[in-house]
């Protein structure tokens, strides 16, 4: 089970980037939540997708609602999620109980920049609620576009390992510390 990410102020307020809105989920995400879930295309690097109907039935009114899971924005409507949580149960000593960063995205949001502007001001955001915080991040080394994101955002690998069928890479970004 993941924990509380911390001690942080939430909802937030809107957090406006130059193309994006991020922002705390709402009950009218509920659909685009389901179509994440049970993208096979989302899923390709990741467990497989969820049963459609079974999603439709079973999450909750309001899906993610939890300290640090922003929805990402575009022109009023939400095209992906950045997921902030603790990682208790990480599998790998230097992730385990570190902030842990997530994203997905809509296929047709892809390749255009959003991923990477979401994630940097959730990463803003992170480091003005919980100061001097390192943040981790797994995912598959085969996964280029993830790989690029994280490269993007600033994490370096500290070590490649086995789970899942597959090699996955994990990355740290170091606490950011004041320029001051
Ligand atoms: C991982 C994922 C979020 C990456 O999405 P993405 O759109 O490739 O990521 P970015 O937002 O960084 O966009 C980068 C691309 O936009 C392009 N781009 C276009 N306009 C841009 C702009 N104004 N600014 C920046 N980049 C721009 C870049 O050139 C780059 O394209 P390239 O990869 O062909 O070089 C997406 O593939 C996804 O949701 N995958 C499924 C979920 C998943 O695997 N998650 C990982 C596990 S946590």
């Amino acid at each position: 089970m993941d924990a509380e990410l911390g001690s942080v102020t939430w909802p937030p307020a809107p957090i406006r980037t130059e193309r994006l809105v991020l922002r705390a989920s709402e009950g009218r995400d509920r659909a685009v939540f389901v179509e994440l879930l049970a993208s096979p295309e989302v899923h390709t690097y990741l467990g497989g997708p969820r049963d459609r109907g079974e999603l439709e039935r079973e999450l909750p009114e309001v899906p993610e609602q939890r300290a640090g899971s922003f929805v990402a924005e575009l022109d009023g409507e939400m095209i992906g999620c950045v997921l902030l949580r603790r990682a208790t149960g990480h599998r790998r000593p230097a992730a385990a109980g570190k902030a842990d960063l997530g994203y997905l995205f809509l296929p047709r949001a892809w390749g255009r920049g959003y991923a990477t502007e979401a994630c940097a001001a959730a990463l803003d955001w992170l480091d003005g609620e919980l100061p001097g915080e390192p943040v981790v991040l797994t995912t598959r080394s085969a996964n280029v576009a993830s790989m690029r994101l994280a490269e993007k955002l600033g994490f370096g690998e500290v070590e490649r390992f086995e789970a899942w069928d597959a090699e996955q890479w994990l990355g740290l970004r170091p606490p950011v510390t004041s320029a001051a």
